[in-house]
């Protein structure tokens, strides 16, 4: 705690320090949180915004990043890096002290409504991407804040359900990617979630804010709760949630809305969450109730003193802490940021490209620019720039994929073929709200799009899903009528493309009719002009799946009720640590596509794979050869079997991965190396423990391509 602190907190008063835990409306509106500063001490008020995908400034634009699954499937850390430092410069530029991003959540389920807001299934995955956004935002002068911690993995009954989840699949699966971002990346706040872990609500839980987080992790950041998601005073209290957002009554806060719009019950018999949380039963419990509990002695006034000083710590080390603000209104000069610039633009379409996985390819791709192309598709005229929710963005800019396919072919039909997909958006003020019935059913015919398809050199189907905070989707298949549309096209055309614009895994009956298939995933503004670059092969598709794409949602370990969306208030993580491909591989399913599963335009050969024991752990090497045409990118990934632990462990598990960009007929030595935790698992009674005893290592192109093993004796 620097002097300043120490100083401030003797001269506040109780009062004083009451006002800094709690949120407020911010007067200029445009926040999603706020917290009063002190004009008498010089302490500036501390302004919050989501969200993980770009600044949600309210009414206000910023760049429409893509999506993080987007972004996870570049799997490319130091691309990460930029992103987090571009969105840090946007947050700055809107006068906003902390974003409220990234989410770093692990993909449980396959029709999870937030899957396109956080990672992965894996959390090695999850923890490099999300180090790298963390170390990006807080490079620009402004606080991130990882989410939301833990065990968020599913929208429906949000506020109340509870993750029955073991210790070691806790910290073996749900916790590393939190634990990386304080550790390795210094993240300055910590978002609890919503939902009751083992009982007990995350704001309430004492165990893994206080013991885990800032005892073991030696966490010295902000614990801020999720919006009304703060369940006490005094166990919240001592359990180390130390800022209550928004900290004002949600009539105060949606004053455009009346009361009894909002729903008394906040979660319905159904299971199904409402649309709104619930209505807190005081205007803030770490307010006046927080007072009197100070004042009768139940707290301590030095845990008071405890959140108060972690408040104006991450104000002080983002250099945020006495500036010009308190005076002037505006922040210090190096955190002015910078907001929708070209190379922002550019870093939008280059992540696009980046997270774009080519799932199959005939040898139709990349087209020419002399085919004539038939753009088909519901809502092809449109960018997806997202998902609904808090993270909805509104940019400057935007490129559907008909206007970046016309920008390089030079005879271009379009035809919707089917009804348009509605998109769902909470705020109105969003470009997702526009896009809803863009044209009316009249105007749109499966006939039409086939003939459109048979006289043209190749279709470009452009098929969507809809996901949203607040609720989970029924199903991975393409909603409405679009499988219809896929297979009629198909049938017709002489060439098919499918470009899938998805919040996770989807179901593809018609993969065997058509001729190529990518998943673009939400790509944001630059969706277009990324498109367009991968399908004329600009650039090389440089995704790998983050997520196992199922043949159904049956097929993955969620497929009980009783694990999701649970029974009676509660979800049974049965599965411990078999969630995704692990899951896959243990129960010998075959998935659609694998984790880490990604063609290029490129052909890569994996040579001598050298496998070496090291004091720390081990070292791999790849001799890598491009022996193709085309420069593409690779991603070695390397996986673990821990066949010496003593417990049942996955068959693989991802411990390290490298990408590379490497020109036609060039090669490279590829370095991966493990550190020796990447062979411990952990023992609910003795904690990590690293085995003697021989392990295995994979070397692949994904999980189910493995292209070299060897054992290895990690002492
Ligand atoms: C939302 C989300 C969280 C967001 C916050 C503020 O309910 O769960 O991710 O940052 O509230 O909008």
């Amino acid at each position: 705690m620097g002097s300043d602190v120490t100083a401030l907190l003797e001269e506040l008063t109780l009062a004083e320090k009451i006002r800094l835990v709690h949120g407020a409306a911010d007067p200029d509106g445009t926040a999603t949180g706020y917290v009063p500063g002190n004009d008498r001490l010089g302490i500036p008020p501390v302004t919050v915004v989501d969200g993980p995908l770009g600044v949600r400034a309210m009414g206000e634009r910023a760049t429409a990043f893509p999506a993080s699954i987007a972004l996870a499937a570049s799997w490319n850390p130091e691309l990460a890096r930029e992103f987090g430092t571009a969105i840090g410069r946007e947050t700055a530029a809107h006068d906003q002290d902390v974003l409220l991003g990234p989410g770093v959540n692990i993909i449980r389920t396959p029709t999870g409504g937030r899957n396109f807001e956080y990672y992965s299934e894996d959390p090695h995955l999850s923890a490099r991407m999300g180090v790298g956004t963390i170390e990006g935002i807080q490079s620009a002068g402004v606080s991130a804040t990882v989410k939301h911690y833990v065990a968020n993995n599913q929208e429906t009954n949000r506020y109340e359900v509870s993750a029955d989840v073991s210790e070691r699949a806790l910290r073996e699966l749900y916790l590393p990617a939190f634990r990386a971002a304080v550790e390795e990346g210094d993240v300055d706040a910590v978002m609890t979630a919503y939902n009751r872990v083992n009982g007990i609500y995350m704001s309430d839980h004492e165990r893994l804010l206080s013991d885990v987080l800032k005892g073991e992790w030696d966490f010295d950041g902000l614990v801020v709760s999720d919006w009304w998601g703060t369940r006490s005073t005094v166990d919240a209290a001592r359990a180390g949630l130390d800022l209550e957002m928004p900290g004002v009554e949600l009539t105060e806060y949606f004053p455009e809305m009346d009361a009894d719009s909002f729903d008394d019950d906040p979660n319905p018999p159904n299971g199904t969450s409402s649309d709104f949380p619930p209505i807190p039963d005081v205007s803030a419990y770490f307010g006046e109730p927080l007072r009197e509990a100070i004042e009768s002695g139940e707290i301590d006034e030095s845990i008071l003193d405890d959140k108060v000083s972690r408040l104006l710590s991450m104000l002080e080390s983002t250099g945020r802490q006495n500036v010009a603000k308190c005076e002037t209104g505006s922040p210090s000069d190096d955190s002015t940021g910078e907001l929708d610039t070209p190379a922002h633009r550019e870093l939008a379409r280059d992540i696009a490209i980046e997270g774009t996985v080519l799932l199959t390819n005939d040898g139709v791709l990349p087209l020419s620019e002399s085919d004539s192309v038939a753009v088909i598709g519901p809502n092809a005229d449109a960018a997806k720039l997202g998902g609904g929710g808090s993270s909805e963005v509104s940019p400057f800019t935007e490129t559907g994929p008909l206007a970046g396919i016309e920008s390089r072919a030079a005879d271009v039909s379009f035809e919707r073929g089917v009804n348009p997909i509605a998109e769902s958006s909470f705020f109105g003020d969003s470009e997702l709200a526009d896009a809803n019935g863009s044209a009316s059913a009249a105007e749109t015919s499966i006939d039409d799009a086939v003939s459109a398809a048979a006289s043209a050199d190749c279709a470009v189907v452009i098929a969507q899903d809809d996901a949203t905070e607040f609720t989970d989707r029924d199903s991975i298949e393409l909603p409405g009528r679009q499988n219809d549309l896929i297979d009629a096209v198909a049938e017709a055309a002489e060439r098919t493309v499918v470009v899938l614009r998805t919040s996770g895994p989807v179901e593809l009956p018609w993969l065997d009719a058509v001729d190529a298939v990518l998943e673009t995933w939400y790509p944001g503004q630059a969706d277009g002009e990324a498109l367009a670059a991968v399908l004329f092969g600009d650039a090389d598709p440089g995704g790998r799946l983050p997520v196992t794409f199922g043949r159904s949602a049956a097929d993955y370990p969620t497929a009980d009720e009783t694990a999701f969306p649970g029974t009676d208030d509660v979800a049974q993580y049965e599965e411990g640590v078999f969630v995704g491909y692990r899951y896959f591989d243990d129960c010998d399913i075959e998935p659609l596509f694998p984790f880490g599963h990604g063609q290029s335009y490129a052909t890569f050969e994996y040579d001598d794979v050298t496998v070496s024991e090291t004091d720390d752990g081990c070292d791999v090497t790849v001799d890598l050869r491009n022996v193709g045409t085309r420069a593409g990118k690779a991603v070695v990934q390397v996986y673990v079997g821990k066949s010496a632990a003593p417990v049942p462990t996955p068959e693989r598990e991802l411990a390290g991965f490298e990408s590379v960009e490497l020109g036609a007929g060039d090669s490279a030595t590829v370095p991966v190396s493990l550190a020796r935790e990447a062979f411990a698992y952990y023992d609910e009674n003795s904690g990590w423990i690293v085995p003697d005893g021989s392990n295995t290592v994979h070397v692949g192109r994904s999980s189910r391509d493995i292209r070299a093993t060897a054992d290895v004796d990690v002492q």
